[in-house]
């Protein structure tokens, strides 16, 4: 009895402070409305965190950060997508207040069956309902046919999201078709859970993941992978700690930080190609090279 006091009682912190939290933002907002409803908000501030990201100290030494849970928020434009038909669970990335984007296989059943999930940083945010957003609309990219050339799709909200420490836009790539320097360090990060069992994944690993993995170059692509496309994909590998995307990382973000401005940039979409138990690079769907699609739909 007293045993199921205590789990009830761990249950109800655990879960009551993610609802807290938006639920005294709601309020906030609400109030912040009634007093200045044009200055109240804050403006999406593409690719800057309020929380700090877990990078390595030195960037030579990047084997710390193979595949380990992200600082809470601190890619607080990281979502996550579920398939009410399928019950598959996907990443996406907040690209404008009402625009998500993430791999066209991951939303193919058709807007009803989506449901958008943000600002949750733990399963328990995850659960929460304060953070459920419903979809208008999703558009898929025209190329894309099956599983997985030109594996991009948007997906529009009903209702703008509200910036806040838990939400924020990432930015798009400068230029169309920019080239990435082979070796460049990239994160990927995901819900993706670890094991063989795929019931076991349907909720996903209890805090996002984020890994550290190298772009390479299209010809080190081409090589490996015989159908690699560079107009549509972007290859990327880490060869000392394995670190892969998973099942259930599908649709999330390839992410580089920009050293001068110090932003964080989305250069791909987990797509596919991806086994973790080898060392076969991750193949991912290119954001620069489709930047004229995305923006007709911003
Ligand atoms: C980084 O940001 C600067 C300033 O916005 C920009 O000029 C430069 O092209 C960016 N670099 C990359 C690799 O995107």
């Amino acid at each position: 009895m007293k045993l199921l006091i205590l789990i009830c009682f761990l249950y109800l912190i655990l879960y009551i402070q993610p609802v807290e939290n938006h639920f005294l933002n709601w309020i906030w907002n609400k109030f912040q409305d009634k007093i200045n409803p044009t200055k109240s908000r804050r403006l999406f501030d593409c690719g800057k965190s309020d929380i700090r990201q877990i990078l390595p100290a030195k960037i030579d030494q990047p084997r710390i950060t193979g595949g380990i849970s992200a600082a809470d928020h601190s890619f607080p434009w990281v979502v996550n997508v579920i398939n009410l038909k399928s019950l598959k669970s996907c990443g996406g990335t907040i690209i404008s207040p009402d625009t998500i984007i993430t791999a066209a296989h991951c939303i193919i059943d058709g807007p009803k069956y989506i449901t958008v999930i943000a600002g949750a940083a733990n399963l328990f945010g995850r659960l929460n309902i304060f953070n459920y957003y419903a979809v208008s609309n999703i558009i898929i990219h025209p190329n894309y046919i099956s599983c997985c050339d030109y594996d991009v799709a948007l997906i529009k909200l009903k209702k703008q999201l509200q910036r806040s420490e838990m939400i924020n836009s990432i930015c798009l790539p400068n230029e169309k078709d920019q080239k990435i320097k082979s070796d460049t360090i990239a994160f990927i990060a995901g819900w993706g859970g670890k094991y063989q069992i795929s019931e076991l994944n349907a909720f996903g690993s209890f805090h996002l993941k984020q890994g550290l993995v190298y772009i390479k170059s299209n010809n080190y692509c081409k090589n490996i992978f015989g159908s690699f496309d560079e107009k549509d994909e972007i290859c990327a590998t880490n060869t000392y700690d394995n670190v892969d995307s998973r099942e259930g990382d599908s649709g999330g973000p390839l992410m580089i930080l920009n050293k001068t401005d110090n932003r964080w940039y989305l250069f791909g979409i987990t797509s596919h190609g991806v086994n973790s138990e080898t060392i076969q690079p991750g193949v991912y769907s290119s954001v620069s090279t489709k930047l004229d699609f995305i923006k007709k739909y911003l």
